[in-house]
């Protein structure tokens, strides 16, 4: 059974993922068209954060609220705030590649205390609540993978290019990592890849240069399921820092040791 809060949460993110759903649809047909899909999909973005916004606002009127899509609302509840990222995967929804989600924390001082990530055209919802454990769809109990050798992990990462110099980083940090392990994913979606991570469908997860929104759902959802997320050097912050390491414990620490050796 669902606590008060996590339904609160789920119809909102249901919600919204409907509208990105029926968007999608579109999107495909947009394609063709010589300018493309992309102020359709700022729209829709939007129209999902507006969604969530608006759903949460009704059930909690008090809470603070922080969404990619620009709605910050400092609420008159100084203890508790939404963080939200009304569509993560932006680039495949643009590219009619169904790898996206509706992704919502909730923050409690300073604490994230629940989480909900759905992706509308797998119809996967998951879910967490401090002290409660994750969970897919209600019915599935997460629990990370168990695997203890780096060399049969699949990780997943993400490739940012916006010319900064952590870009590079990550290009050598690959170098180093790829004939270390089985395999590396990028799906494109942070908070699926941290969803994934709890579910145990990927071993780790890394990369930096993320937002609070893209980090701050997934973070509990793979605490909750058993396993272990700090920043690269396991130090805590990742959210605020945006630099993120999750795994069990074991090949959280082996990423760690090798990720920091590459200078
Ligand atoms: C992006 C995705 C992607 C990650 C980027 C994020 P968006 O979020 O999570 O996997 O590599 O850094 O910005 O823009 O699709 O919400
Ligand atoms: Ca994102
Ligand atoms: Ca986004």
């Amino acid at each position: 059974m669902r606590s008060a809060l996590l339904n609160i949460m789920v119809q909102a993110a249901t919600k919204a993922g409907r509208s990105l759903s029926k968007d999608f649809g579109e999107v495909e047909n947009l394609q063709v068209s010589l300018k493309g899909p992309a102020d359709f999909v700022s729209n829709a973005d939007r129209r999902a954060e507006q969604i969530v916004f608006e759903e949460l606002k009704k059930a909690r009127p008090t809470y603070s609220f922080l969404g990619e899509e620009g709605t910050e609302v400092k609420g008159t509840d100084g203890q508790h705030r939404w963080i939200v990222d009304p569509l993560d995967g932006t680039t495949n929804f643009l590219h009619s590649v169904p790898m996206f989600a509706v992704a919502i924390a909730l923050e409690r001082g300073d604490e994230i205390v629940a989480s909900v990530i759905y992706n509308p055209v797998m119809d996967e919802l998951y879910t967490a609540e401090k002290g409660g454990g994750a969970w897919l769809n209600d019915r599935k109990r997460l629990r990370v993978a168990n695997r203890r050798h780096l060399a049969d992990a699949l990780l997943v990462t993400g490739i940012n290019s916006r010319g900064r110099p952590e870009d590079l980083h990550q290009l050598k940090q690959l170098a180093h990592v790829t004939p270390a392990v089985a395999g590396i994913r990028r799906t494109g979606s942070a908070s699926t890849d941290l969803a994934w991570v709890a579910s145990g469908r990927f071993d780790a997860y890394w990369e930096a240069g993320l937002a609070p929104w893209d980090v701050a759902p997934g973070l509990l959802l793979v605490r909750e399921a058993g396993g272990t997320i700090s920043d690269q050097a396991g130090k805590p912050g990742a959210i605020w820092t945006g630099n993120v390491l999750a795994g069990n414990e074991t090949i959280h620490g082996q990423l760690s040791k090798l990720l920091q050796s590459v200078k």
